[in-house]
């Protein structure tokens, strides 16, 4: 599949994930049941944010944006895998490949920041109870907000604008089911260690430190949470736990794909696959299965919307 040098690369192959039908058809609907859930999920919970306003709260509104950004991230990569289960040929376009690194970095990048300003939102509402409903206003909830779509948009765009211009000539196979900057800098006909040092450095480094960061957060909430509140208690660590489990596995993969030096395929396609699959549902099956506040809300949007359809 390799072009010849000297001529320049106009597509990409991607490495596929299956060797045998049985597999095909396995990974073909689990990633099916994945995605469909991914979808429906994610969007049920923006919908009742939206509509219950006993849920007009910072904390459900930034879950909400989390699974807009989720269903997003998801989106960037799933439909193409599941494409490519069923073509023996997995090219994929110089264009695409591009756009696809593009997106995965800019929803990446909002999704790690939303999930500090979640963090911080705790912290407010958990260390300084007092304060929170003035510290967390309407107006800081759209800064935030607007903040994690700005820093993921420039977070993806310092990457891309130095891959944009590589000159690629030579072998064209990526090594993994999506493109993404690590492995097609390695295509490059140049000598590229001091951009894969600013890959490592903003994707790696940057998503490191932050996993740091909010587990330090998080335990320290924690502690917190058992010195001050007393009947709220089991609510809160319901809360913690369900952001702590998102950060772990949203984090543990970036950190693995981006900063360990030594890739090896099966472990990337696993981590990948945490990444784009298994977080993105983590919101929904959490929130809806365990969460009261969501139940009831859940219950008369439901209860809402067949009163008026009978
Ligand atoms: C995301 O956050 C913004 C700013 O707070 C809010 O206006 C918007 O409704 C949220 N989006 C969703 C889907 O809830």
């Amino acid at each position: 599949m390799d072009q010849v040098n000297d001529s320049v690369v106009t597509e990409f192959v991607l490495l596929g994930l299956a060797q045998s039908l049985e597999m095909q058809f396995f990974l073909l609907l689990f990633f099916s049941l994945f995605y469909v859930g991914i979808i429906l999920g994610n969007l049920f919970i923006v919908l009742t944010v939206i509509f219950d306003p006993h849920l007009h709260s910072p904390m459900y509104i930034l879950l909400a944006n989390l699974s807009l950004i989720d269903l997003s991230l998801s989106s960037t990569t799933v439909p193409r895998l599941i494409y490519d289960l069923f073509t023996d040929c997995k090219v994929v376009s110089f264009h695409n490949c591009m756009i696809q690194m593009f997106f995965i970095h800019v929803t990446g990048g909002v999704e790690m920041v939303l999930l500090t300003v979640m963090a911080y939102d705790r912290y407010t509402a958990i260390c300084k109870p007092l304060h929170y409903l003035t510290i967390m206003n309407p107006k800081m909830c759209v800064l935030l907000v607007v903040a994690a779509w700005v820093i993921g948009v420039i977070h993806a765009m310092s990457q891309f604008v130095f891959v944009i211009n590589l000159p690629f000539c030579g072998p064209n196979n990526v090594g993994s089911f999506y493109c993404d900057f690590p492995r097609v800098i390695k295509l490059a006909c140049m000598d590229t260690y001091g951009l894969e040092f600013v890959v490592t450095a903003n994707s790696g480094f940057i998503s490191m430190g932050t996993f740091f960061f909010l587990i330090v957060s998080y335990i320290f909430i924690l502690v917190n949470v058992r010195r001050h509140s007393s009947n709220d208690l089991s609510k809160a660590f319901f809360t913690l736990s369900a952001h702590m489990t998102v950060v772990v596995l949203f984090f543990a993969p970036c950190v693995f794909l981006y900063v360990w030096p030594f890739p090896t395929k099966s472990l990337d396609k696993f981590f990948a696959i945490v990444n784009f699959v298994v977080t993105p549902v983590l919101n929904p099956a959490i929130y809806t299965l365990r969460n009261k506040d969501m139940k009831v809300a859940m219950r008369s949007f439901v209860q809402c919307y067949f009163r008026n359809r009978l």
